[in-house]
């Protein structure tokens, strides 16, 4: 069983990670890949001349970070002060072999100030077993990022893999459920926590919310098996049913373990069909539940790209299973009439009652950094104004959010040098293209947390040269919007009465 037997052998192996700086900024710096995740298979013989010379952090990378046999003395001086047999004993390495190597029986990945085990890269020619333990991809870190950390009670982490989301919203939550499927993944969740010195994670097995019936959670975190395809090989991957349904299915189950006001943030995958509009199809995921919803679109990938990138990344590179894999895969989406796939990343909270809204945001987004603050604001600013607020708004004193950038493109015309686009740029957390009528920067550039919004909408009614009802009328929807995606904060910050 994955574990050390001495307590003890936790704390001193996690500190032998710390010490050798076993970071994604030190193993990606080695790397050298901007970020680990992006690290390719056919890199592996640089980064082997990369990590060449003898040092700690450079054997650590070979074994635990490449999955590769390293020399057993380096291995044991890397280790230290945790013996080698101890190692060995808990499943982490292999017993040395003939040739004075020692090999990993597992991966690990330093993730945001956590170091995580889990399964092997694969590197066999035949597909990985069902329930092979995934490290934290994409979706899982875009996740973290938009992670709402609030103090709270109790969170569930529903399929948690390794554990990375349940010990990522451990230090914000009195107790953590992790649950899965698979008992193997939460053979590593318990390994991890414990590794990481956590000890408020609970781990369960079972299906769905089997293992917590008749709980309620604050914060739900959910990053599924949201892949559409014809097979169901792996727990990670798929979840046997057909095209989007099981995560309309998840949603619809979720609210039922969520607090009133709680929140339930998950990834999901949506099919989109040929002649319908997967915008209403996703709306009607939600309807009659009683939550408000923010979804936010990641990308679409047309059915094609779709199903390369997941067989290359999880069935096989080689070429003629490749072929025969994609022809399956392709003929399934034509049986469904499935012409593309978007990824969503989607904040559902749980209303007390009265009416709820849904918003899709299609524009592709990108979560650069942590966003849960921002999404809580968000959906705060929306009880405002659809409580109707609107005195209050306008007695607000607004100002810029500092990591905000302006840019303007201009063009040429008779009359000279024209603007013909302005774009408000986030630097951090959450990014959207948003484009702005030259009006609205106006009233930006006197946003500096003195003026109230009354004053601004009135100095721009003067310069205008309209009545208030009509610059209201105009410029208040655009303010709004920027309010709710973080470009304006209003000084004393709104909050909705209840
Ligand atoms: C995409 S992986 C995500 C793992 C982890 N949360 C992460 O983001 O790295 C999906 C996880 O859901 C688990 N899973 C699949 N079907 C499940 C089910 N019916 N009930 C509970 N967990 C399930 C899988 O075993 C896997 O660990």
């Amino acid at each position: 069983m994955l574990g050390f037997r001495d307590d003890y052998d936790y704390v001193r192996a996690l500190e032998v990670f710390q010490t050798a700086d076993y970071t994604e900024m030190a193993i990606s710096r080695a790397i050298g890949r901007e970020e680990i995740l992006r690290m390719a298979t056919s890199d592996v013989p640089h980064v082997l001349r990369r990590t060449r010379e003898s040092s700690r952090l450079n054997t650590l990378i070979r074994l635990y970070f490449l999955g590769l046999p390293v020399p057993v003395e380096a291995a044991r001086s890397a280790l230290a002060p945790v013996p080698l047999e101890s190692w060995v004993e808990g499943e982490l390495l292999c017993p040395p072999g003939s040739e004075d190597q020692v090999a990993p029986r597992v991966q690990i990945w330093p993730v945001n100030g956590l170091t995580l085990a889990v399964d092997l890269p694969w590197r066999r020619s035949t597909a990985p077993p069902p329930d092979f333990v995934v490290p934290p991809g994409v979706l899982t870190l875009e996740l973290a990022r938009a992670m709402i950390r609030r103090p709270c009670e109790r969170v569930l982490d529903l399929g948690t893999g390794s554990g990375t989301l349940a010990l990522l919203a451990a230090p914000y939550a009195g107790t953590v459920v992790a649950t899965d499927k698979n008992e193997r993944a939460i053979v590593f969740t318990r390994f991890n926590a414990r590794l990481n010195q956590i000890g408020n994670v609970l781990c369960r097995v079972g299906d769905l919310f089997e293992p917590v019936a008749k709980q309620r959670f604050q914060l739900v975190l959910c990053n599924p098996p949201f892949v559409i395809s014809p097979t169901q090989r792996y727990l990670f991957r798929d979840s046997g049913e057909r095209g989007d349904v099981f995560c309309r299915r998840l949603v619809r189950s979720a609210v039922d373990y969520l607090e009133i006001g709680g929140f339930y943030q998950f990834t999901a995958n949506i099919a989109q069909q040929v002649g319908r509009s997967w915008k209403s199809d996703l709306e009607e995921w939600f309807e009659g539940l009683g939550c408000d919803v923010l979804a936010l679109v990641d990308r679409t990938d047309d059915v094609s790209d779709y199903a390369l990138t997941w067989i290359l990344s999880t069935e096989s590179k080689e070429a003629a299973l490749v072929s025969q894999l994609y022809e399956n895969w392709m003929d399934y989406f034509e049986r469904e009439r499935i012409e593309a796939v978007s990824y969503l990343l989607i904040t559902l909270r749980r209303s007390p009652g009265g009416p709820t809204w849904t918003q899709i945001d299609d524009p592709p987004c990108r979560i650069v950094g942590p966003c849960g603050d921002e999404l809580v604001r968000f959906f705060e600013c929306r009880d405002l104004f659809t409580a109707n607020h609107v005195e209050r708004l306008f007695n607000s004193r607004l100002r810029l959010a500092p990591e905000i950038r302006i840019e303007q493109e201009y063009t040429m015309t008779p009359g000279g040098l024209d603007v013909c686009n302005i774009r408000v740029k986030k630097t951090g957390g959450l990014q959207y293209p948003l484009n702005i009528h030259r009006n609205v920067t106006r009233l930006l550039a006197g946003c500096n947390g003195n003026q109230t919004l009354r004053q601004l909408l009135a100095e721009m009614a003067d310069y205008l040269g309209v009545d208030w009802d009509r610059t209201v009328s105009v410029v208040l929807p655009a303010v709004r919007s920027l309010i709710e995606r973080g470009v304006l904060l209003a000084v004393d910050p709104p909050k909705a009465e209840v």
